[in-house]
C-alpha cells in the first residue's frame, strides 16, 4: 500500500487510558502522508478527546519527552512514522513506557528515572579548583572518543523501559544513568570519579546488567549503553586492582 493511497483512510488506534489500572480505548484517525505516531496522538487530543494525557515538547527528536510503547516496542513517537510502526498490523496500539509509574494515559512519571542519574553521580563535578581557561581535549584521544560515544543521550527513558533488569529490580540504576556515568568517567576535566565509581559499583549498580542488549537495540539515538556499562565494569575491576585512572 503506498503512502498516497493511505492518505485520507481511517486508521484504527487503541490508546491506554487510566494509570496502573485502566483499559484501551478505540479511536479512528484520518491517515495522512508521512504522519508520525505523535501526530496521531495530537489529532486524537485536539479533535476527539482533550482529556488525553501525553507529553511532548520539541517534535524533532531532541527533548526526549515523547516516548511511548508503540505496538509493543518503545519508541520516540515524534520521529516514528505510522507506516513503520504498524508493520503488518492494521491497528496502532499506544501504551505508556514500561518500568515507569503511569501518571495518566500515555504520560509517565520520570522522577525515579532522573533520581537514578543523580544516584549514579551523573553530573559534571569540576572539583575544588576548576581550571580558569577552556580545556583542550583532543578529539582523537581514547577518553574523548569514549565520552563522545554516549554524550548524545536525550533522556527519553526508552532504554530504561526496555531493560528486563529494571523490571525485576526497581533499584537498579539502569542503562541511561549508567551510560551518563560512563561519559563522565571518561571526561578528563571531571574530578568526581571516586564518588561516581563508588556509586555505580554499589549494590544496584553496573554489575546487575546481564548484557542482553535491549537498551542498545532500542535506543533511538543509536547509543550503546550496554558497552558503556561494560566499560564501567572494567573500570570497577581496574580500581579494585589499584589501576584506576
Ligand atoms: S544490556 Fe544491561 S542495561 Fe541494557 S537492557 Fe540489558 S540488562 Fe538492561
Ligand atoms: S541512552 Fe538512548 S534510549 Fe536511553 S535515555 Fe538516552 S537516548 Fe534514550
Ligand atoms: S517531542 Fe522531543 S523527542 Fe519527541
Amino acid at each position: 500500500m503506498t503512502a498516497t493511497k493511505q492518505n485520507g483512510e481511517a486508521l484504527a488506534v487503541e490508546v491506554w487510558r487510566g494509570a496502573a489500572a485502566g483499559r484501551f480505548q478505540q479511536f479512528r484517525v484520518r491517515r495522512r502522508e508521512n504522519q508520525t505516531v505523535l501526530d496521531v496522538v495530537t489529532d486524537i487530543q485536539r479533535d476527539q478527546d482533550p482529556t488525553l494525557a501525553y507529553r511532548f515538547a520539541c517534535r524533532v527528536g531532541m527533548c526526549g519527552s515523547c516516548a511511548m510503547v508503540v505496538n509493543g516496542r518503545p519508541r520516540w513517537t515524534c520521529r516514528t512514522r505510522v507506516a513503520a510502526a504498524l508493520g503488518a498490523s492494521p491497528v496502532l496500539r499506544l501504551e505508556p513506557l514500561r518500568n515507569f509509574p503511569v501518571v495518566r494515559d500515555l504520560a509517565v512519571d520520570m522522577g525515579d528515572f532522573f533520581a537514578k542519574w543523580r544516584a549514579a553521580k551523573g553530573h559534571f563535578e569540576p572539583g575544588a579548583q576548576p581550571a580558569a581557561d577552556f580545556a583542550c581535549v583532543p578529539p582523537a584521544s581514547p577518553q574523548r572518543q569514549a565520552a563522545d560515544a554516549g554524550i548524545e543521550c536525550i533522556g527519553c527513558g526508552i532504554c530504561h523501559a526496555a531493560c528486563d533488569v529494571v523490571a525485576w529490580d526497581r533499584d537498579y540504576l539502569g542503562p541511561a544513568a549508567l551510560n551518563r556515568a560512563w561519559t563522565l568517567v571518561n571526561d578528563v576535566r571531571d574530578r568526581g570519579n571516586l564518588a561516581r565509581m563508588q556509586a555505580v559499583s554499589a549494590g544496584s549498580g553496573c554489575h546487575l546488567c546481564h548484557t542482553h542488549m535491549n537498551c542498545t537495540q532500542f535506543c533511538p539515538k543509536g547509543l550503546a549503553p550496554t558497552y558503556a556499562i561494560a566499560g564501567l565494569k572494567r573500570a570497577m575491576v581496574a580500581r579494585a586492582l589499584g589501576r584506576a585512572r
